[in-house]
């Protein structure tokens, strides 16, 4: 890893060696966790003992089961949430759930090199600072590593709920930072709306929401397009706008056809996860259903609420969301490929006359099925549909493994990807002769 020109620049290997992209389920830190517990007591009026995670033992079964009872009733109609008997819920269930999920955009950015040492960022509807805290510990790892470098973190966060950004403010003061990354925070209380702008000289890095634009934050006459619209002004130029959202199928469709209309009218360009491979692209029209797939290991305080009767995502061990970075400056994550040379794209694989032949193929991860050891990918060439690769038995063990570790938006190439045409369909199938190369 090595700072050029106030940008990060990794190497493949990094991301696996140092963020441990893969190879280890994220866990939520026990002092995040343990201020957590500090509100939770506070708000209830308990006492602390242990002053660690023993002391959720000392909380009365009446304020737990009312906290289960919230967590497994909340989000199920689609309108607008009011939080205001919800604050603990939130932050001793969602936050530590929700932390993580800005790491994948933040990976997306490092691996174009488009991460800045010192970054300011908008967060709006923050809650109690759920994807700050995921960027500080994201930052810390990098600052860890480059010792002799300084980085700079300068938050403005916004939300409605003023009890939000106090717990927000404590959160962030009790992170432990390593003497090279500095965190600022400047803190607001305001309503957003669809036509709130912004001064047009307030520029940021990173623009962020997670969990913000969708249907239940908002009444029905919020625009959510308008509102990603009128940010554009307030991106820097090679800046990035960071939307995390639901991992529901009905919010995933709902989002990325907000994300198409802003493409389309020419606003912002996706930089990640859905992106082409072999041309440029200034209109979509897909929407489909993917998510992403965070593997998580269950953090203590929720699995205390489990033991306790927690009933949500009980035998989960992963967090599925949906994501994209919006710019303005015409980035992707990857470099589009100019030089076909022996590949085929999707959409020649289904026009070519062959019965039965080999293909070689690149694509980006748009789901998979470890159930049914088989994943898809889009070239940019056919979006609208599924296309799924079959693994055959014949296959390496280790492409096997490699193929449970895929997630949407990674690229891969297969060489002599076997193909079968019969009556209408198409077989894709990855056997002992395919070649599997990942690119991290
Ligand atoms: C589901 S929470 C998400 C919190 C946090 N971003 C996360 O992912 O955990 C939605 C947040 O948006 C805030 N919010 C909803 N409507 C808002 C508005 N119009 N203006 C500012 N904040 C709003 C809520 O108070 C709440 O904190």
């Amino acid at each position: 890893m090595i700072l050029l020109n106030d940008k990060i620049h990794v190497e493949k290997d990094d991301l696996r060696r140092i963020f441990y992209i893969k190879d280890e389920d994220k866990a939520v830190p026990f002092y995040i966790q343990n201020a957590i517990v500090d509100l939770i007591f506070e708000e209830g009026g308990f006492k602390r003992k242990y002053n660690d995670l023993n002391d959720l033992e000392l909380i009365e079964d009446k304020f737990i089961k009312k906290v289960i009872n919230i967590i497994d009733n909340l989000y199920k109609v689609p309108s607008k949430t009011d939080y205001s008997d919800k604050y603990i819920t939130y932050i001793w269930y969602y936050l530590p759930n929700n932390m993580y999920k800005v790491w994948q955009p933040l990976v997306d950015l490092l691996i174009a090199g488009e991460l800045k040492n010192k970054i300011k960022v908008l967060d709006i509807g923050t809650g109690p600072a759920t994807l700050p805290l995921g960027i500080i510990e994201f930052y810390k790892i990098i600052a860890e590593n480059l010792k002799d470098k300084e980085f700079v973190i300068c938050f403005h966060l916004i939300d409605s709920q003023k009890k939000f950004i106090d717990y927000a403010n404590y959160l962030i003061s009790k992170v432990l930072l390593p003497k090279n990354l500095k965190v600022q925070v400047n803190s607001l209380v305001a309503n957003v709306k669809d036509d709130s702008i912004l001064k047009k000289d307030f520029k940021y890095d990173i623009i962020s929401m997670s969990n913000f634009i969708n249907h239940f934050e908002h009444e029905k006459d919020f625009d959510a397009f308008k509102l990603l619209k009128n940010l554009r002004d307030n991106l820097n130029d090679d800046g990035s706008l960071i939307i995390i959202e639901p991992g529901s199928e009905f919010e995933c469709i709902s989002f990325k056809k907000i994300r198409n209309k802003l493409v389309n009218e020419g606003i912002y360009n996706i930089f990640s996860p859905c992106i082409p491979i072999w041309e440029d692209r200034d209109k979509i029209n897909c929407a489909c259903f993917s998510t992403y797939i965070m593997e998580v290991k269950k953090p203590e305080l929720i699995q205390f609420l489990l033991s306790k009767g927690l009933k949500k995502f009980k035998n989960r061990e992963h967090v599925a969301y949906n994501y994209t970075v919006l710019r303005k400056d015409g980035l992707y994550k990857y470099r589009i490929e100019r030089n076909k040379q022996s590949f085929f794209t999707i959409k020649e694989i289904f026009e070519h006359q062959e019965k039965e032949f080999r293909a070689n193929i690149k694509g980006i991860v748009k789901k998979k099925s470890n159930k049914n050891l088989s994943f898809c990918i889009c070239d940019g060439t056919m979006p609208n549909k599924d296309y799924w690769i079959k693994i055959d038995e014949s296959a390496l063990n280790d492409t096997k493994e490699a193929i449970k570790k895929l997630n949407m938006g990674e690229k891969i190439s297969i060489k002599k990807l076997k193909v079968i045409k019969k009556e209408n369909k198409v077989n894709m199938i990855l056997d002992i002769k395919s070649k599997l190369q990942l690119f991290y």
